[in-house]
Parts: structure tokens; C-alpha cells; sequence
């Protein structure tokens, strides 16, 4: 097999290798079925009972209680920013929106084309390296809506937002989900692209109390409408095959680690470790304060634009790729998603040590 090296990318992201296996069989043949998973009709029996399982495993791993529907819609996160407010959020009727990064902000903006919007808080004032403890709602917002994790600076919101009783909350867990357990009864929406710890790009997962599924206008295009996707069971057009299988494929080795809460336990103990070692480094630091600190993306700095970039090429060199950070803040960032082995930390480690003896 080809050398695989360690991939901190922020996604598409590394995936567990025995997913990448099974996929690889399944390209060829799925099953005894003789034709690939590429290749069978999302109306096929095979491909029908690829999705059933694929739901049922969601269900069950991710404790999706059944008044919620699972859609794998597609049109990336990007495209629920502003299906939401579609479905959601009515010309005379305010949402309400947490600032917390580069993403919120896409989210806000495309909101603002269907009704009104509010700011509950915002941390733009230090680019966005920490998570406003205050927030102020507006009297009855229509949602409230949040960025459990951002992965661009690399804080996340470790307890869900308190919102107003009664308030539906939204939340884009793109790049967090599954990394910790959730109570999604507290949850109206979640919804993730996939390409960081559910599977490949291309596929976006949509977990959506029903009661909303039908609250949305009947005059919108059909492919836009929840009702579409929640009646069809995501299958109205030809629905991303590859993509829920992986999906799948992914939930499924969630399971065999011993669920989410084993993997929270892997995740906070990979992000503590690289914490640690930046706290006590003389070179590198971390940007997102403490108590704000994600366990997906860590963002770091030696204070030296040029010295972020001779370390990451140094790390390249050590088959450590990926760690150049957005480049609307610069940097390092490290993502540890659920598929990122512990050794790749160490090894990063070992690199920042060895490049700080060197430069510090
Ligand atoms: C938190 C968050 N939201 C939304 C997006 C946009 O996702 P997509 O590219 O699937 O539209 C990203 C992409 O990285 C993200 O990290």
C-alpha cells in the first residue's frame, strides 16, 4: 500500500483507514452484487438497503430520537445557510444569530435575504478567538441559530447556547459532530457538510424536528423545501449514493470505537496533549483563549509570519501535512478530527520541539 501520511487538513479531511478499505472493496463490487456502490440505482434494492442501515445506524450512534428526520441533502452547509431562513424565518419575523467566526457571518448574511436578523453576540472585536459568554436575544426570535465549532479559529462551544423559551435553536455542526455526544432534544436543526467527520464532500446531513419540516411556505422551489427531502426519504432527485454510503461506513466504525462518548474521551485527550505542549512552548502559542479552546481545529502561531511558514514546510518534510492556517488568519492549524490517530499528535510534537530548539 502507499505510505499514508498524517493529514491535519480541515477538511476534506483524513478518514478512518478500515472505511477506506471497505470503500475501495465496494468500489468494485458491493457485496455479492457485482456492480460497484458507484454504479447501482439509488432506487435498487441494494442501494435501498445500503441508505435503511445507514439511517438506522445514525439513529441509533447518534441517539436521533424518531421526531427528528435525518436528510443527506446536498449543496454543501453553504446551502442550508440560507435554506433555513427559507424554511424558516418569515419576512416580519426576527432570527437571531451568534457570531462566533467567518462561517456565522456567511450564515447571518444570507439570512438577512428573508427577513429580519439580530446579533446575540458577537467576538469579531478580537477576531473571533474566543465565545461571548453574553448574549442578548431579541424579544421573540423566529430561531436562534449557532456555530458549534469553528474550525477556521479554532473555538468551539463545549454547552449548548441558553436561548429564549420556546426559541428553536440551529446549530451548523459541520465541523464538530459526532465528536461529542449531544442531547438533540435540545436541538430544533443540526446540520453538517460531511467532509470533515461524517465522510467525503458532497453530501450534507440535516437533522430536523418534524413539526418544522412542515411549518415552511409551499410556494418555495421544491428541491428547497425540508418537506421535499423529509417525504422522499432524501431521495426526490438522485440523492449523493456514494455519500450516504461512506456515511454509513463512517457511523458504523464510530459503533466498533465504542461510540461517541469513547471518541470524546480520544478527542479531548489528542486536543489536551497539543495544548499543553503550545502552553509550554517558548516559540509556539495557541490563539483561541482557554476556556474557548476547540478539540477539532487548533489554531496556533510562533508570532513570526515567515517563522509559520519555514515550520510548515519543516512539518511537510516530516509527512505532516495540511497545517497552514486560513488564510484569513495565518498561522497553524492542527484538526484533529474523530479519524486523526493520536500518534499524529506526537508527531507533531516532536516537530514543533525539534523546530523550537532550532528557532527559539
Ligand atoms: C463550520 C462550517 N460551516 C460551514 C462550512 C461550509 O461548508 P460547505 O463547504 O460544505 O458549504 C464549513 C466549511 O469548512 C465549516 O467549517
Amino acid at each position: 500500500m502507499v505510505k499514508r501520511i498524517y493529514n491535519f487538513s480541515s477538511g476534506p479531511a483524513v478518514l478512518p483507514l478500515p472505511v477506506l478499505e471497505e470503500a475501495r472493496e465496494a468500489l468494485l463490487s458491493l457485496g455479492e452484487t457485482g456492480i460497484g456502490i458507484l454504479e447501482h440505482s439509488h432506487r435498487g434494492k441494494a442501494f435501498l438497503s445500503v441508505y435503511n442501515e445507514t439511517v438506522a445506524l445514525f439513529r441509533e450512534v447518534g441517539r436521533i430520537p424518531d421526531d427528528y428526520e435525518i436528510l443527506f441533502l446536498q449543496g454543501g452547509a453553504s446551502t442550508q445557510f440560507f435554506m433555513l431562513p427559507m424554511n424558516l424565518l418569515a419576512k416580519d419575523q426576527t432570527a437571531d444569530y451568534l457570531v462566533t467566526g467567518a462561517w456565522s457571518e456567511k450564515a447571518i448574511g444570507e439570512a438577512k435575504r428573508y427577513g429580519n436578523t439580530h446579533v446575540a453576540c458577537t467576538s469579531k472585536d478580537r477576531n473571533f478567538c474566543y465565545i461571548p459568554k453574553t448574549r442578548t436575544y431579541s424579544p421573540r426570535p423566529a430561531y436562534v441559530h449557532f456555530t458549534s465549532n469553528n474550525t477556521i479559529f479554532g473555538t468551539e462551544f463545549f454547552e449548548e447556547p441558553a436561548v429564549p423559551e420556546g426559541s428553536p435553536l440551529i446549530c451548523d455542526a459541520s465541523s464538530d459532530i459526532f465528536s461529542r455526544p449531544l442531547d438533540i432534544k435540545r436541538y430544533a436543526v443540526i446540520y453538517a457538510g460531511a467532509q470533515k467527520n461524517l465522510g467525503p464532500a458532497g453530501t450534507t446531513l440535516v437533522i430536523i424536528r418534524k413539526d418544522l419540516v412542515e411549518r415552511a411556505p409551499k410556494d418555495l422551489p421544491t428541491m428547497l423545501q425540508y418537506r421535499t427531502h423529509a417525504s422522499n426519504e432524501s431521495m426526490y432527485n438522485t440523492c449523493p449514493t456514494f455519500g450516504i454510503y461512506v456515511m454509513g461506513l463512517i457511523v458504523k466504525w464510530i459503533k466498533n470505537q465504542g461510540g461517541i462518548a469513547a471518541l470524546e474521551t480520544r478527542n479531548k485527550a489528542k486536543a489536551d496533549k497539543l495544548y499543553a505542549a503550545l502552553d509550554s512552548s517558548r516559540l509556539f502559542k495557541a490563539t483561541a483563549d482557554r476556556d474557548s479552546r476547540s478539540r477539532m481545529n487548533v489554531t496556533f502561531v510562533t508570532g513570526k509570519e515567515e517563522l509559520d511558514g519555514e515550520f510548515v514546510k519543516f512539518a511537510e518534510k516530516q509527512g505532516l501535512d495540511g497545517l497552514k492556517g486560513h488564510r484569513s488568519v495565518g498561522g497553524m492549524r492542527a484538526s484533529l478530527y474523530n479519524a486523526f490517530p493520536a500518534e499524529g499528535v506526537d508527531a507533531l510534537i516532536d516537530a514543533m520541539k525539534r523546530f523550537e530548539s532550532q528557532h527559539a
